[in-house]
């Protein structure tokens, strides 16, 4: 039987959910996959009420792990520039690396990979993208002998666990403080509902599918604070539902890198996954499309990808794609304001009969095609409408000249996912 001695820094969430779920599933994971794991240190500066370690060696500096003698790191502590600096330790102690940190991998990507790539050492992240569901390995192997196109999907459990619930009637604050009760957003929740969270997953996947760097050039994100429970009526009424998106699509040799909400087709597979779920669509040349659904987030989600990549370095002698050599550079990330969009517009209006005809002659003068304009039977003041497909920097002309027309209060746009 192979064994493998790890160290794991950090004493908080994750690191108790490894820990657990370690000891429940030793014997399991000896039966299955051959290898007995074995916890030889953990770094903590405090104790952890929630965990007795038991006879595992407590470090008091989580520094000292990586000069521990043991077969791999794993970094649970969070956050961008110690976790920087801890996985650079562990290369330069010539020990592979595992890690959850998303932040981490999306900032300082490419540097970590090279030094380890130099040193013929792994740094492996299933747990930084969908906790334990599995999409990483899934691209760099299931799926590597596939032309990936496009990845799209929800990356973030409590902007979807909120979108879900303001689709069945809820307002966005009460659903928020919902998802903080139930532990499913954080106390400052603004990496999620911002898109900050699902825009480090996306960045992430992008790197593998596409050879994106990471970190990647600046794109655009957009979060979900901004819609309210009358989008939600008007999208449904057009037939369509509201996710919040986040996309890497490849077209001919330009990258599309994007994160915000989005109207996608109610019987689309998208559309009906609900809650606190993750999905994700991979669009494929030999497969076709390819749905992942799963929990994003939790102790023992997150530990089950982490067991993953812990039992894939024992099993695995050829080093994991890097794509060191081969990455696209970064201007090859198409210009966000050329990328074509139909847009879904929502206003608030004092005289829907006036500001119809002005919004009709605006969109006319710049060639923004309206089918028509839609007054919303249950809220006199709000009128709506689909346009054509048209680029992103032309939308966004419109939608200034729209705010200053007389008797329009308030207006929002949400961009509309192609098939
Ligand atoms: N929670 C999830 O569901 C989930 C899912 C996927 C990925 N992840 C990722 O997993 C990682 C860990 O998340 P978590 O939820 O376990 O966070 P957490 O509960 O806040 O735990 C972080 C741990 O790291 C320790 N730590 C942080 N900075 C340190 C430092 N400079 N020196 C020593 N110890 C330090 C903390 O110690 P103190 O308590 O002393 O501060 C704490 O024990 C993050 O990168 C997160 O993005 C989490």
């Amino acid at each position: 039987m192979k064994k493998i001695n790890i160290g794991i820094c950090g004493w908080g969430n994750v690191a108790t959910g490894l820990y657990k779920a370690i000891n429940k599933n030793h014997e399991l994971i000896k039966k299955q996959a051959n290898l007995d794991i074995c916890i030889k240190f953990i770094g903590a500066r405090r104790d952890n009420p929630k965990c007795n370690p038991q006879d595992v060696e407590i470090l008091r500096d989580i520094f000292d792990v990586t000069h521990q003698d043991i077969d791999v790191v794993v970094e649970l502590i969070g956050g961008v520039e110690t976790a920087r600096e801890l996985i650079l330790s562990a290369l330069k102690n010539k020990k592979h690396v595992i890690t959850a940190n998303k932040a981490v991998i999306f900032h300082h990507g490419d540097e970590l990979f090279n030094i380890a790539s130099k040193n013929n050492i792994k740094i492996l992240y299933e747990s930084a993208v969908c906790a334990g569901t599995p999409i990483i390995k899934v691209l760099q192997e299931e799926l590597a002998g596939n032309k990936i196109s496009k990845i799209s999907g929800m990356l973030n459990g409590t902007t979807n666990f909120i979108l879900s619930e303001m689709e069945k009637g809820a307002d966005f604050d009460p659903t928020l403080a919902i998802a903080q009760e139930k532990g499913y957003a954080e106390p400052d929740p603004s990496f999620d509902i911002n898109g900050i969270d699902a825009a480090h997953k996306i960045g992430i996947l992008s790197y593998i599918a596409h050879g994106t760097s990471l970190p990647p050039q600046k794109f655009y994100i957009e979060g979900i604070s901004d819609i309210t429970s009358t989008d939600f009526k008007n999208a449904s009424d057009l037939g369509y539902a509201i996710k919040h998106l986040a996309v890497a699509n490849q077209i001919n040799n330009s990258i599309e890198l994007r994160a915000h909400p989005a109207l996608v087709r109610k019987e689309s597979i998208l559309a009906s996954l609900q809650g606190v779920r993750n999905g994700i669509e991979i669009d494929t040349d030999l497969v076709g499309k390819i749905h992942i659904t799963g929990s994003g987030a939790g102790q023992e989600s997150t530990a089950s990808g982490l067991i993953s990549d812990i039992i894939h370095l024992s099993n695995n002698n050829i080093p994991l794609a890097d794509n060191t050599d081969e990455k696209a550079s970064s201007e090859s990330l198409k210009e966000f304001n050329t990328i074509l969009f139909q847009n879904y517009f929502s206003i608030e209006v004092e005289d829907d009969k006036e500001v119809n005809q002005k919004i009709i002659s605006e969109a006319d003068n710049n060639n923004i095609k309206i089918e028509e304009i839609i007054s919303n039977k249950d809220k006199p003041s709000n009128v709506y409408f689909i346009t054509n497909l048209v680029k992103e920097s032309e939308a966004s002309k419109f939608l200034k000249q729209l705010k200053v027309i007389e008797f329009v209060k308030d207006i929002k746009r949400i961009r509309i996912e192609s098939e």
